[in-house]
């Protein structure tokens, strides 16, 4: 029994590390290329992501802006961390659902500290993938 235990706690500590690997495959082969491999972004180009979306994950509206944007994209003038963008980002409607889950729980949970339950879940990227925006209505979702 003790053993089973065990071997179970072992199973799902290796699903919640490999989910996270995988987050950060994703990321590093979709977006570290504009928002650096840290998420450290490019001033005058991509927003930092490190440390700047903690208040988005704690809202159920945050949380489908982000499903939303990967899926759709965005563009148009933003400010983030103070700094103002003005540029565009191109939709990963491409990417699987599992894949879009994964990198933002990479986001959110790696790079801004957001604990498991503020994780976007694959319900918010359905729900962006059943009615995906322009990039443009996308920044409006930003600002509300
Ligand atoms: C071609 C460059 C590029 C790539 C690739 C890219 N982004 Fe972006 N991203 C941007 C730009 C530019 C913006 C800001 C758009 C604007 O100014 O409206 C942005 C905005 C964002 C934001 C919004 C930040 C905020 O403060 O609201 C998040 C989150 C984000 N990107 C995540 C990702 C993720 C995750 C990926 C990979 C799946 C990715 N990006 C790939 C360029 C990129």
């Amino acid at each position: 029994m003790k053993r089973a235990l065990c071997a179970c706690l072992w199973l799902l500590a290796s699903v919640a590390v490999s989910a996270q690997d995988r987050g950060a495959t994703v990321f590093n082969q979709n977006c570290a290329v504009c928002h650096q491999p840290k998420g450290e972004g490019a001033p005058g180009f991509a927003p930092k992501l490190a440390g700047t979306l903690v208040e988005r994950s704690k809202t159920e509206a945050g949380r489908r802006y982000l499903a939303q944007l990967v899926v759709s994209g965005m563009m148009g003038p933003i400010i983030s961390g103070g700094e103002k963008f003005n540029d565009a980002m191109p939709g990963f409607a491409a990417l699987s659902d599992e894949e879009i889950v994964a990198v933002l729980a990479y986001v959110m949970g790696e790079l801004n500290g957001a604990s498991t339950e503020l994780l976007v879940k694959p319900d918010d990227v359905l729900a962006a993938r059943r009615q995906p925006m322009s990039p443009a209505a996308v920044r409006r979702l930003r600002e509300r």
